[in-house]
């Protein structure tokens, strides 16, 4: 299929969609003009990762630390996030889509979290591709959020023994499996508080390009080189 090796293909790609500001500060404009630029690669990436097959996206569009920018460009990223759900529910309901949301959506105003539930339940029973968007996430928060939950559950007699499968169920990601490919655009070699526990083996890849450069070329560049990854686990190559 196209210049993919089926068999090689990640189940899981987790985006950290870094570089926008740049984008835009390069080209002397706004940096809220560089989101929504950024806005087209991820209708592309989407569309991309559907086509191929691939059932399982993370895209990390709004962290819990990003709350520190200034109101004003927090707030435009809002509503572009609230424009966004609008304009592409058709294509969730169209391609059998999944939308979900791993954060603390309870941080943002009610109309977008109405909203947020909305897109949620109408998709609820699409299969073939889960669309995971971090929305005000935190890794570490969302450990705590974990631990504080399974302590509850103990203590109700739910939980009686704690392992890492266990445990993993009370992430915002429970039940859904691990990142086997972690892609960072725009350069910056950190994982900025993203998805801490699942990543553990997760395959890293970082680009130069920025994110709205980022479109199917460079997505396919990043899939073939995890083609070739040598995976280990903690394990001996095979010889
Ligand atoms: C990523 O682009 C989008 C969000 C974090 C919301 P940035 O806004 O971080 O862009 P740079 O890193 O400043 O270029
Ligand atoms: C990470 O990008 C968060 C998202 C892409 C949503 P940032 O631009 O916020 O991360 P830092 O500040 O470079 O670590
Ligand atoms: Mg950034």
């Amino acid at each position: 299929m196209e210049v993919l090796e089926t068999g090689k293909l990640p189940n899981h790609v987790a985006i950290i969609m870094d570089g926008n500001g740049r984008w835009a500060r390069q080209r002397g404009l706004p940096r809220i003009e560089g989101h929504i630029k950024g806005l087209d690669s991820v209708r592309e990436i989407i569309t991309v990762t559907r086509r191929i097959g691939i059932p399982y996206l993370t895209l990390y569009a709004f962290s819990k630390e990003n709350w520190s920018r200034p109101k004003d460009e927090v707030q435009r990223l809002l509503e572009l996030l609230g424009l966004y759900l609008e304009k592409e529910l058709p294509l969730m309901m169209e391609n059998d889509i999944r939308f979900n949301v791993i954060g603390r959506t309870s941080d943002f105003p009610k109309r977008l979290v109405r909203q947020l539930n909305d897109v949620m339940t109408k998709t609820k029973r699409h299969r073939s591709l889960l669309l995971n968007i971090a929305l005000s996430y935190s890794g570490r928060q969302e450990i705590l959020d974990a631990v504080k939950a399974i302590i509850k559950d103990v203590k109700l007699g739910k939980v009686k023994r704690i392992d890492e499968k266990r445990f993993s169920t009370y992430l915002y990601t429970g039940g859904i499996p691990d990142p086997d490919l972690l892609i960072r655009t725009s350069g910056e070699m950190r994982v900025s508080n993203f998805l801490l526990w699942q990543i553990a083996y997760s395959e890293i890849y970082i680009t130069p390009v920025l994110w709205p450069d980022f479109r199917e070329e460079a997505y396919f560049e990043a899939l073939r080189e995890y083609a070739i990854r040598d995976r280990r686990f903690g394990g001996l190559k095979e010889v």
